[in-house]
């Protein structure tokens, strides 16, 4: 594993904050930041490996969409059945060279395959029993999402599932404000300023575009999907499980 650097992307006070993006910079302090801003983030890992080790077939493919630096990656690959390949997508280079090297292993033996590719063109998957969309549909435009899904459902096998997890509005004014106040209270408690936890709002505003859980559930019925549950929901961040029967 790469050397994981503290996160300190939003501390200095800004005349102007920039929009959020996965570059180099990101990159480097990625890991510190998921595990300090997502709720949960080493158990929905844990649950995501033993969901896809459920339902990954032999011989079949893995895919990760949006895979980061590769840590889902590597939770999967410890559950997942050894004669499946893991196959991680992302349009950042600066993230995929970083899941290259912390799955140098499982890549020089052909168990993991990373690759570029934006997920707004939606994305051709061949023989996938399991896909991963975790904290990445949110940064899909949402006029792209539904076809996103739609080329997900037609690249799946039969009995193939996608692990959407996203953030997550309330369902009304009052209780949306309250779960992003006790976000924020989670991360000051993880170590963030309010400099920090301000700015990284302002700079995520037109990036990140999160959906209500109905709206998510609803975009996955129509896309195609016949089966959708709810496996985890923290105040503002939920993950879904949807079949293709
Ligand atoms: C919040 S991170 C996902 C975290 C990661 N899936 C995990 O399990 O920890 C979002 C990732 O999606 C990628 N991404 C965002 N928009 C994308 C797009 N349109 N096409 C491909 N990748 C995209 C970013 O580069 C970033 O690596």
């Amino acid at each position: 594993m790469s050397e994981q650097k503290k996160d300190r992307l939003f501390a200095e006070q800004e005349q102007a904050i920039s929009d959020f993006d996965f570059g180099e910079n990101t990159a480097e302090v990625f890991d510190d930041m998921l595990d300090r801003s997502i709720p949960q983030y080493r158990e929905l890992q844990r649950m995501m490996g033993e969901l896809a080790g459920e339902m990954a077939t032999p011989g079949s493919r893995v895919y990760d969409l949006g895979c980061s630096t590769g840590i889902t990656l590597r939770s999967v690959d410890q559950t997942v059945d050894p004669e499946a390949t893991l196959v991680g997508l992302d349009y950042s280079r600066a993230m995929l060279d970083k899941a290259q090297e912390n799955l140098a292993d499982q890549h020089a033996s052909g168990r993991v395959e990373l690759d570029e590719a934006d997920l707004n063109e939606g994305v051709e998957l061949h023989n996938a029993s399991v896909v991963i969309l975790n904290l990445t549909l949110q940064f899909v435009r949402p006029m792209n999402r539904e076809a996103l899904l739609e080329s997900i459902v037609e690249g799946l096998n039969p009995g193939g599932v996608l692990i959407l997890v996203e953030k997550v509005l309330g369902n009304d004014a009052f209780l949306n404000r309250l779960w992003i106040k006790l976000y924020y209270d989670m991360k000051r408690r993880n170590g963030y300023t309010d400099t920090e936890i301000a700015q990284k709002r302002e700079a995520l505003e037109n990036v990140l575009i999160p959906y209500r859980p109905d709206e998510n559930i609803k975009i996955l019925r129509r896309a195609g999907f016949d089966e959708v549950d709810m496996f985890f929901k923290w105040y503002n961040f939920a993950g879904f499980l949807a079949l293709k029967a």
